[in-house]
This record gives C-alpha cells, sequence and structure tokens, in this order.
C-alpha cells in the first residue's frame, strides 16, 4: 500500500469514529436547532449563533465567517495542530490505532518531537509532584504551602509539585531522572526543564521552587510555572517558550476551571498563580491567570469559548490600571465583556481573601465597572477636563489604540471616547485630518430607529454598503437614495452621500458620525463580524449586481403603484384623455423593464 492510500484509509477510520458533535462540544457550547446544532463560532468575533455543526454531514460551517470543514478542519484549527497531531489526537479518543507508517518522513519527525515534547513535561509533572510527598526533599515546600493557607487536597487538584534545593539533591536531579526514563537531553533542553552548560553537561532550570504545571486546553502539561521558596529572584520562574508553549496564549487555571467558566459564563482574571490558587481554597473556581505578562488578544480569545464576560481582578495601583488600560482593545476586538473590580491599596486575590473571605470578593465583583468607563474614569482623575487634561487624555487614548491593526476596534474606542469627551472624533486621528467636504456635526444626523431593525432586505443592503463602502456610489447612482424607505436607512445613505469616496466613508468615519449608540453597536457588529468574501473579489462584485437589481425592481414597483393611483383616479374622475395616457406611460414602463432583467 502506498503512504497517500494508508494514509487516506486511517483518515476515512478515524472520521468515520469520530463524532463531530461530540468534539466540538467539548469546547464550543452547542444548542440543539431542528437536525443541526449552533453556537457561537470559536473562530471570529460574534455575539449571535451563527456558527453551525450538522452530525449527519459531518461537518461545521459558520455563516458568519465562512469557516468550515470537516472534523479534522476543526480540530487542526481550534487547537492549532498540524494534520498528524489531529489524527493522532481523535485517533487516541476513539481508541484507533495509529501505524506511523502513514505519516512522511517530515511528519514524524515534527510529531515526535512535539510528543517528546508533551511526554517530558508530564514526565517532570510526576516527578515535581512525587517531590512534594517526599519526606525530606519536599519538606520545605509543603511547610511553605501549609504557610500560605494551600491544603493537601488543592495542591493535589492543580497538580502542585516542588524542585528540591540542589544542595540537598543535585543541581541535575530533575534531569537525570528523565535522561533514565528515556528522554533524550536536547529534549530537555527544548522543553527548558534543564539548561545545557557550554562545556557539555547540564544543570536542572527549576530549583527550590514550588512548581505549577501549565495545561493547554487539551489538559497537557506543556510548561511550568515555579514560584522561589522563600526570598530569592527571580520570584516566579516559568518555562521558555518552545514549539508546544506559547506564554502569550496560555493562561493559568482555564483548563481546570473550564467548566466552572463554563456554567457562571464568567471568568475572573487575576495576575498571580497563588491568587488563583487562594480563591479556590475558598471555593471561587473560575479564575485565570496570565503568566507574569499582559493581557493579549490571545489570552481573550481563549476565555470566549467558555464564557462572555471577564472581570479584572487587581490591585489599585499604576500597574493594575495601565494592564486594564492596555486590554481594552482586545476587549473590544473580540467581543467579550470586561469588567473591573479593583482592590483595596495593599491587597491582591490571595491576602484579600484569606482577610475577609469569598464574600467580600462576590462584593467586589458585584460592583465591578465596565472596562472602558472604569478607564475613562481613572484618566480623568489623573488629568482632570480641563482643556489641557482633555489633551492630555485623548493622547493617552491615541497611544492606546494606535497598535491595534483593526480598524473597527479602533473605530469602537474613538467613538466611545469622543463622545465623552465632548470632543470631535478628528482628534483621536493620528494624520492630519481627511481632507474633503466638512461633514455635519454628529448630532445633526440622529438614527433613532434603529438600523438592527431594518426590514431583511433594507438590512442586508446597509451591511454591504457598510462592508464595501467602493461599491456605494454605483449603487447611488441606480438611485439607491430613492429605493430605500426606513428613516433609519435613508439617514445612513444621506450620511454616507456626504462623505466623500476618499477613505472617509471607511468605517472609523462612519462610525464617529453615527450618533445613536445602538446604531453604532449594530455597525460595530456589522464589522466584527467578519467580512465574507474580500473586497473586489468576485462575490462582492455579485452582490452588488444583486442589490443593483433589487434597487431597480423596488423603483419601479414604487412609481409602478403610483401610476396605478393615478389611473384609479383618473377613471373615477372619467378622465378619458387622462386616462389613455397614463395606460400608455404604463405599458412604456413595463417595457422598459424588460430591459433589465428582475
Ligand atoms: P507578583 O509579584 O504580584 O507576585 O507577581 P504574587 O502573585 O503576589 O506572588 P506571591 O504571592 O508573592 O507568591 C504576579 C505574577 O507575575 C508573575 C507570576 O506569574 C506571578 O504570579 N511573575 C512575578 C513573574 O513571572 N516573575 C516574577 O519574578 C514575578
Ligand atoms: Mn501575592
Amino acid at each position: 500500500m502506498s503512504v497517500s492510500t494508508s494514509r487516506e484509509s486511517i483518515k476515512n477510520t478515524v472520521k468515520a469514529a469520530a463524532d463531530i458533535a461530540q468534539v466540538i462540544g467539548e469546547v464550543v457550547e452547542l444548542k440543539r436547532s431542528g437536525n443541526r446544532l449552533a453556537g457561537l463560532c470559536p473562530f471570529h468575533n460574534e455575539k449571535t449563533p451563527s456558527f453551525s455543526v450538522n452530525p449527519q454531514g459531518q461537518f461545521f460551517h459558520c455563516f458568519g465567517c465562512g469557516e468550515h470543514g470537516d472534523v479534522f478542519a476543526f480540530v487542526m484549527k481550534y487547537h492549532r495542530m498540524d494534520f498528524p497531531e489531529a489524527l493522532k489526537f481523535l485517533a487516541q479518543k476513539y481508541g484507533i490505532e495509529l501505524e506511523e507508517r502513514q505519516l512522511t518522513e517530515a511528519e514524524k519527525l515534527q510529531l515526535r518531537r512535539r510528543e517528546a515534547l508533551y511526554e517530558a513535561n508530564e514526565a517532570a509533572a510526576v516527578v515535581y509532584q512525587q517531590c512534594l510527598r517526599h519526606p525530606k526533599l519536599g519538606k520545605v515546600a509543603r511547610t511553605y504551602l501549609e504557610q500560605r493557607g494551600v491544603p493537601d487536597e488543592v495542591a493535589e487538584r492543580y497538580r502542585l509539585g516542588c524542585a528540591p534545593d540542589p544542595e540537598q539533591a543535585g543541581w541535575s536531579w530533575l534531569a537525570d531522572q528523565l535522561l533514565t526514563k528515556g528522554l533524550s537531553r536536547e529534549t530537555l533542553v527544548l522543553a527548558g526543564l534543564a539548561v545545557g552548560k557550554e562545556r557539555g553537561g547540564h544543570y536542572d532550570r527549576f530549583r527550590s521552587r514550588v512548581m505549577f504545571p501549565l495545561a493547554d486546553m487539551t489538559g497537557r502539561v506543556v510548561a511550568f510555572g515555579g514560584r522561589m521558596l522563600g526570598d530569592g529572584k527571580p520570584k516566579y520562574l516559568n518555562s521558555p517558550e518552545s514549539p508546544i508553549f506559547e506564554k502569550s496564549r496560555l493562561l493559568f487555571g482555564l483548563h481546570p476551571h473550564r467548566e466552572a467558566i463554563r456554567r457562571q459564563r464568567r471568568a475572573l482574571v487575576v495576575e498571580g498563580n497563588f491568587d488563583l490558587l487562594s480563591l479556590a481554597v475558598h471555593g471561587i473556581d473560575n479564575a485565570v491567570a496570565p503568566l507574569g505578562t499582559a493581557l493579549t488578544r490571545e489570552h481573550i480569545r481563549a476565555l470566549r469559548g467558555y464564557g462572555d464576560e471577564a472581570i479584572l481582578l487587581f490591585d489599585a495601583d499604576a500597574a493594575g490600571l495601565k494592564a486594564a488600560m492596555r486590554s481594552i482593545p482586545h476587549f473590544l476586538a473580540e467581543q467579550v465583556e470586561g469588567r473591573v473590580a479593583l482592590l483595596p491599596a495593599g491587597h491582591d486575590p490571595d491576602s484579600y481573601v484569606r482577610a475577609e473571605g469569598p464574600e467580600a470578593i462576590a462584593t467586589l465583583m458585584a460592583a465591578a465597572r465596565p472596562l472602558a468607563e472604569f478607564a475613562f474614569d481613572a484618566l480623568v482623575r489623573t488629568h482632570g477636563l480641563t482643556l489641557t487634561g482633555k489633551n492630555k487624555i485623548v493622547a493617552e487614548l491615541k497611544e492606546l489604540i494606535k497598535d491595534s491593526t483593526q480598524p473597527e476596534q479602533r473605530a469602537l474606542m474613538v467613538a466611545h471616547f469622543s463622545e465623552k469627551l465632548g470632543m470631535s472624533p478628528g482628534y483621536f486621528q493620528s494624520g492630519p485630518p481627511a481632507a474633503g467636504r466638512s461633514l455635519p456635526p454628529r448630532n445633526e444626523t440622529p438614527i433613532a430607529e434603529g438600523l438592527a431593525r431594518l426590514p431583511a432586505q433594507e438590512r442586508h443592503l446597509v451591511e454591504f454598503v457598510i462592508l464595501y463602502p467602493e461599491y456605494f456610489d454605483e449603487l447611488l447612482r441606480v438611485g439607491l437614495m430613492d429605493a430605500v424607505r426606513e428613516p433609519a436607512a435613508r439617514r445612513l445613505v444621506d450620511l454616507m452621500t456626504r462623505m466623500d469616496d476618499t477613505g472617509a466613508r471607511q468605517p472609523e468615519q462612519l462610525l464617529a458620525h453615527v450618533a445613536d449608540t445602538e446604531d453604532r453597536a449594530y455597525i460595530v457588529q456589522v464589522l466584527t463580524r467578519g467580512l465574507p468574501y474580500e473586497p473586489g473579489q468576485e462575490q462582492a462584485r455579485e452582490m452588488c449586481d444583486v442589490l443593483v437589481r433589487w434597487v431597480r425592481s423596488t423603483l419601479h414597483k414604487q412609481a409602478s403603484a403610483e401610476l396605478q393611483e393615478e389611473i384609479r383616479r383618473a377613471e373615477s374622475l372619467g378622465n378619458k384623455g387622462l386616462l389613455m395616457e397614463l395606460i400608455g406611460r404604463k405599458q412604456e414602463m413595463e417595457q422598459k423593464k424588460k430591459g433589465y432583467p428582475i
């Protein structure tokens, strides 16, 4: 059998055994709808479910972002695996034996390397755990955990361990044990468990520390965090990044807490590993902690699979504020509700829950404030609302949004804060103000009736011009302005006609001039739902053609109804001359209509 056929056949066997609804259902909350299952798409930002799983056909499809495929495609994309890994992952899950010769040489090598890393980390976790239970080697760590209020069963639940004092156990205590288990020196170095010496030999990276195993989304140990026993630097040491560990994606606690987060639809973000442990000791089991870094967009995205709200539980110090500010664009982009709860000065979640109990944390959480509001108030407190103060606030906000790659994300921030400051959104633009006609002040163009409530056809049209402003002029030429009837849609079209097409119709500008908060939210939602196809491509062109036909047909129906009404009036008045003329016009109109297909 050739490699490719045997590979096809194993793929088919695994595919037949794997249940796509089960595999996806483990990471996405799915609800039955007819003979499909629906949920929030894990691959793009959305608040209403457009992600659908078809158990009969064994495929998934997202109507929002277009992502689709079979169970392999899902596992590869969601768990960021390559094909051989996904195959192996599913085969193991469904008890199917895989023969390695079904993979190419390069695939085998890659798979083995990653597997060796998982194996090394798992073996190290076991050895560290044993060490914590060891009468002599684990004594200092056990006492330390006891002092910090962590009982044995909590240590067990999080698989805590310890790395012993090298004076007592030697400098390559872990590495030597793992080498005897058959792991290679390169693997240990690549995993960051051992550090190679220049002149050969190696020593353990982690010594005299409480060890926290860090699990990925599937529960495999991919790295460690180590807390120094007693004083010494650095206080916390993490594994270096490796092919299986990316620091900016991983949240400590997400795997063990995923069910609790899903149940409560909410995660609690804390800064430290011990904050998370202490909260768990007091029954609060939905905390996660980034690994000593600021929250990234990847972190928020990882949370989004489980809950739709995250509360940041921060110290009231300047660093906490800065961290909260920095995370705003990520929350906006991922459409996760971010809130902030501040701890009294001098406390972290660990010290606070130990001093005041879990009820005090619950009280803080209930009073948590929306992130953007919190940040704005903090800025006002720092700078004041004098003209100079406002300018400083704008400067800080500009700094905050300048790195955001997503225009809609920036747009939302600008819209939000310019309104609060009572300043023109133009102040937030980094370059010189856009050339062209000056626009009316935003309060002259309220769209009160709501874009979100438009009838389907007009909503479709509005969404299209928001996403593809480059087709706007074409639609205008065939009579767009007269075809839309709903006030909300008319105002938006009117607003866009008054913007020139040198970029001023881009989402940022548009958002800045739409006054109604709901309409802005709607526009942002349209923008963040992602583009079903790239502008300028065939499908957008086709869509535009469909809309052109709709505009024409709508105008035709309107004109024809008006004429019909005039005919009825002429008839009732007995005005034969007028009647003949009107009927003639009607025929002409029907004739003309044949010129373009509807
Ligand atoms: P903190 O310095 O606030 O410590 O670091 P903490 O959590 O209160 O630590 P304890 O209570 O003294 O044990 C917060 C987090 O920042 C990361 C760690 O993830 C830590 O939990 N950190 C801190 C590092 O990565 N390296 C460090 O040297 C210090
Ligand atoms: Mn602490």
